[in-house]
């Protein structure tokens, strides 16, 4: 069984930490209310830098951390659900911003579980041996997104952009599980904010649903209560058969870095996993949910902190909007 090597990791921290506190200055909630149901006591936000750029500095703190130049990169893949254009797509942006030349360049959308499908695609790319090094990089800018009239989702969510660096592992496991669940999109979407100012021809309206929408859906929209659910099952679910399709036990992973959407999901999917607590890497106290980017955040984290040891077994899982969800094992 062939894998990947994860070569280096890096991520980039907005500049602006907005604790519970300063949200009771502009919602009525409190730092009790958010910590106990959600675990989250601050998240950054980008004020200054647009997505790309957070992106193209988490991408340019990988290389170095792996040891590489953008010259070594011949391949980026991007995941986002807050992109900047419509077009170009993120990747382009990166490659441009980081001096990387030619090689192909792709978004890929998966909501949160962005960054468990991108490195899926990176491994298929791998194993194919037309590319050598590839970078994938999860980059989110949801403040624009978030509504923050909405005190039931805006405390949730934060800014940040992880990326690593990636080649093909010899004798190294890799196991995956994805799926989505599209008939449950209803419960956490953001329509593509255009702005319609279409003609009347012979007096008819045309694109009329465009003109319709409510302006309050072009911010995120989410049925919690439908998302919380989902996510537990989900979660533990897709590890079960992850396990299942890699012939490992529980007992055989070394660390588990779940989605940080929230602590209450994480200790329950976590208790229907049968995992020891100690052997699962939680930041969303700090980060709140960066959607796509929290995995790749914690692994930059992680590698800081001297916590990842060649030779580990590790599980990444995660899930968002679509409903879609992942897991994957891989040897670091
Ligand atoms: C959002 C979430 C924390 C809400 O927790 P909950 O226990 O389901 O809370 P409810 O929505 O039932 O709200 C309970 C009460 O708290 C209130 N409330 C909601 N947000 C609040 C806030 N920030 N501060 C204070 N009160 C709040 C509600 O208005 C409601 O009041 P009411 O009973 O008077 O109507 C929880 O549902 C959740 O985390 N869901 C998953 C969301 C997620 O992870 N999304 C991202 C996926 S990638």
């Amino acid at each position: 069984m062939n894998g990947i090597t994860i070569l280096g990791a890096g991520s980039y921290t907005p500049s602006l930490a907005v604790t519970n506190e300063m949200m009771t200055e502009f919602i009525d909630t409190s730092d009790e209310w958010i910590s106990s149901r959600t675990g989250i006591k601050s998240r950054y936000m980008s004020p200054d830098k647009a997505n790309y750029e957070m992106a193209a500095k988490a991408a340019k703190a990988a290389l170095e951390n792996a040891g590489k130049t953008a010259k070594d990169i011949d391949f980026i893949i991007v995941s986002t659900c807050s992109p900047d254009f419509f077009y170009p797509n993120m990747a382009c942006l990166v490659q441009k911003q980081i001096g990387a030349e030619g090689c192909p360049c792709i978004d890929i959308n998966s909501a949160c579980t962005g960054f468990i499908n991108s490195l899926d695609i990176a491994r298929n790319y791998l194993a194919t041996g037309d590319y050598k090094t590839i970078l994938v990089v999860s980059s989110e800018r949801l403040s624009p997104q978030i509504d923050f009239n909405d005190r039931g989702s805006c405390i949730l969510f934060g800014d940040g952009a992880g990326a690593v660096v990636v080649e093909y592992g010899e004798n190294k496991p890799y196991y995956s599980i994805l799926g989505a669940e599209g008939d449950m999109f209803e419960a956490l979407f953001c329509k593509a904010n255009y702005k319609p100012n279409f003609p009347k021809f012979d007096g008819n309206e045309i694109f009329k649903e465009l003109c319709d929408t409510p302006e309050k859906q072009c911010y995120l929209q989410m049925d919690g209560k439908a998302v919380y659910k989902f996510a537990v099952d989900a979660m533990a679910s897709a590890v079960d058969k992850v396990l299942n399709k890699s012939g490992l036990t529980i007992e055989d992973i070394d660390l588990v870095i779940p989605h940080q959407a929230n602590i209450r999901i994480i200790q329950s999917a976590l208790k229907k996993m049968k995992v020891d607590d100690d052997k699962v890497f939680i930041n969303l106290q700090d980060h709140g949910n960066t959607s796509s980017a929290c995995i790749p955040v914690a692994l930059s984290e992680l590698m800081a902190q001297g916590r990842l040891k060649r030779g580990m077994k590790v599980c990444l899982v995660g899930f968002g909007a679509g409903l879609t969800y992942g897991a994957c094992i891989f040897e670091y």
